[in-house]
């Protein structure tokens, strides 16, 4: 049922009706455009504005306002206890052992460093009970070299939390966000491997200047998922055994609309075919197994020098809104994938064993081909280099690109960290629901739990009953996960969450 959405017969008549016209572009000259040496990619984020600019990579964000003490901590001790006599500006280092808990970091400035020792390390394991090992709400965290198994719901997730490194963690069979950081901008996500994850193994999700790199990323249901975020680099990952690769979506519902300005390059996406495996309804329960990129409804999106193989649907679809399985419309964010820009890539072996809908697209084009691109619905402005080398279907109509490649773009992270997050008493629960609720509920839509809409009626005007559900939660529905506790947060910020969630409007 999940697929069976993705493209409809109206789809195909809009196809036609839409002006592919059939045959173009495949008589008359071959256009070949070589990748290197040609004009740079000149839009993207100008770090000028409001910064000094400087052209050498950045590998590392957070600042230490003080040089801090280090706190050891050893098998059998906790991890938690170690945090709570932190303050900022101060190490913890976990020494090899194994550690049961829940660790949540509502300070700035504090690392959390795994000592690997002839190859033991930190674990931190959820025996299948906890739901999240690292939760974090404060600035300039770093969270390195833990190995991280069997949570419910998250490894490691960042709330609201600016200037993040996330580094050399291993995190394996846990729940349904590997790597999450939520509303953070500022932040780096570099050589982790992650898999075995009902969601997305790295989530980028409501999130600005972002480097995701050097991650290794399969057996999960999305593997690299940039969601409602902007000017995030994706590079010189290998994703594979996913249902789908790498995705940049708009999830409609959310509290921040817009996904624009991701480069997706240099990465390894192949086989990405295990079956889906996601929550019945959830968003990502509708990418068809065998997606090596999917972008929905996101803007200015650059796949550049990817090696995509291996694929059975296709290895790069385009769709808006319209459809996509699973997705409701928000009037609060443009459906349509606009200035989408494929440079030099390399496909090869995809859409072997593609769905049927995708087919019956093709056959507007008369053609039966493996299909390695797939656009589906509209999409303004969007260009390509070298379409002659790829099967592709809804694309006929953009154009050339007028520049070849990204070379003069380093990395989105900034020279100088932003400010931490400074959060007034009046913003606490609107930062708590952008930060926390929002990774698993949309206004509209089913996400991982009901759509706010839903809870709006039934908790009208009991936002105590809301406070005190979140605290300790009951299954309430057959359909749906467990909802984890959220008593992390203390009441106070429990009830504000609350009364925010119930006026939220879109
Ligand atoms: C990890 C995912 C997740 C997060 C984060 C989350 N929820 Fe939920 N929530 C769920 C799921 C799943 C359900 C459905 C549970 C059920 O019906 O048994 C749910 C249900 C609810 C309900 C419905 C209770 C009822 O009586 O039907 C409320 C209210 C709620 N969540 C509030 C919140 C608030 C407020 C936050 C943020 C502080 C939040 N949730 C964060 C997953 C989540």
């Amino acid at each position: 049922m999940q697929t069976s959405k993705i493209i409809t017969v109206t789809l195909i008549l809009a196809a036609f009706a839409g002006g592919i016209y059939l045959g173009k572009g495949s008589e008359g000259t071959t256009v070949i455009t070589n990748s290197h040496n040609g004009a740079s990619y000149s839009g993207g984020y100008d770090k000028t504005l409001g910064q000094q600019s400087s052209s050498t990579k950045k590998s590392a964000v957070s600042v230490r306002s003080q040089e801090g003490q280090t706190h050891v901590v050893k098998s059998g001790d906790s991890i938690m206890d170690a945090v709570k006599a932190a303050s900022p500006g101060d190490t913890i280092q976990v020494m090899p052992g194994t550690y049961h808990e829940t660790v949540y970091i509502d300070k700035d400035d504090i690392r959390i460093i795994g000592v690997i020792k002839q190859g033991k390390r930190a674990t931190m394991d959820g025996k299948g009970v906890l739901n999240d090992a690292i939760l974090y709400s404060g600035n300039n965290i770093v969270v390195e070299n833990l190995l991280i198994t069997k949570y419910k719901g998250n490894g490691i997730m960042g709330q609201a939390g600016n200037n993040f490194e996330i580094r050399n963690n291993i995190i394996v069979d846990t729940g349904i966000y590997g790597i999450f950081p939520q509303l953070g901008q500022n932040g780096i996500v570099e050589h982790n491997v992650v898999s075995g994850i009902e969601d997305a193994a790295i989530y980028i999700g409501m999130s600005d200047n972002i480097h995701v790199a050097h991650n290794v990323v399969f057996d999960s249901v999305a593997g690299i998922e940039i969601e409602n975020s902007r000017h995030a680099i994706v590079e010189n990952n290998y994703v594979y055994n996913n249902t789908g690769g790498i995705l940049a979506f708009i999830t409609p519902g959310l509290p921040i609309k817009t996904t624009f300005d991701v480069i997706i390059r240099n990465n390894f996406i192949t086989d990405n075919n295990t079956a889906n495996f996601g929550a019945p309804g959830s968003t990502v329960a509708g990418i068809p197994a065998g997606t090596g990129i999917l972008v929905m409804a996101a803007d200015e999106v650059i796949i550049e020098d990817n090696i995509i193989t291996g694929n059975k649907t296709a290895a790069i679809i385009i769709t808006d809104h319209e459809n996509a399985p699973n997705t409701t419309m928000d009037p609060g964010s443009d459906p349509v994938p606009d200035k989408i820009m494929i440079l030099n890539n390399l496909m090869a072996n995809n859409g072997y064993d593609t769905i049927d809908e995708v087919k019956a697209l093709m056959l507007t084009e008369f053609k039966q081909d493996n299909p390695d691109i797939i656009q589906v619905g509209s999409s303004r402005d969007s260009c390509i280099i070298n379409r002659h080398r790829y099967v592709t279907v809804g694309v006929n109509d953009w154009a050339e690109c007028e520049f070849t490649n990204t070379s003069e773009i380093d990395s989105y992270i900034l020279d100088e960290p932003v400010a931490a997050r400074v959060i007034a008493g009046s913003e606490k629960g609107k930062i708590a629901y952008l930060g926390v609720c929002a990774g698993c509920h949309t206004y509209t839509g089913r996400m991982i739990g009901p759509p706010v809409q839903i809870i709006q009626a039934l908790y009208m005007d009991n936002p105590q009953g809301v406070a005190d559900y979140i605290n300790s939660p009951t299954k309430k529905r057959d359909d749906y996960p467990e909802m984890p506790p959220q008593n992390y947060l203390d009441a106070e910020t429990r009830l504000a969450v609350a009364n925010y969630m119930l006026q939220v409007k879109s």
